[in-house]
């Protein structure tokens, strides 16, 4: 199965899951790269290009990053199977299944979320969501 991760990450810890579940799943990654001033985010892959995308983002507000909602509302559409791994300082798995669900139309296959500080100890773990 070819899969891809997408990963929006401000300050680090999101990105080092994303490594995490690269090395785990052997799979590709496309970083997504966001400019501030001017609210555009730009990706490096096409998700319709694969067979399941793994979106990870840190929670803001109980809900998705501002980024990553950004890139959904434009490519939610090339998006087969997904998965949904976001990190966050104690809790906003709800509304960012929810979010997932209202722009892609169905809810992620798995849903993980990853305390900022299970990032800084490096004592998360993937094997809830990737069993293999
Ligand atoms: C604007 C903003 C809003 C946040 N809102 C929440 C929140 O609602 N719930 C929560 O548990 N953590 C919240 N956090 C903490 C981040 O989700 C957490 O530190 C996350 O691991 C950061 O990921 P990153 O290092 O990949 O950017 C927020 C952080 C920021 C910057």
């Amino acid at each position: 199965m070819k899969t891809l991760a997408v990963c929006y990450s401000k300050t680090g810890n999101t990105k080092t899951v994303a490594g995490a579940v690269v090395k785990k799943l052997g799979c590709d990654l496309d970083v997504l790269q966001y400019d501030e001033k001017t609210k555009m985010v730009t990706p490096s892959r096409d998700p319709a290009e694969y067979d399941r995308v793994v979106l990870l983002s840190p929670v803001w507000a109980f809900s998705l990053s501002e980024p990553m909602k950004l890139y959904l509302d434009a490519h939610s559409r090339g998006i087969k199977a997904y998965s949904l791994i976001v990190t966050c300082g104690l809790f906003g798995l709800g509304g960012c299944v929810g979010h997932c669900k209202k722009v892609i139309g169905r809810p992620p296959e798995k849903a993980l979320k990853i305390k900022a500080k299970a990032v800084k100890q490096g004592s998360f773990s993937l094997s809830d969501i990737f069993a293999q």
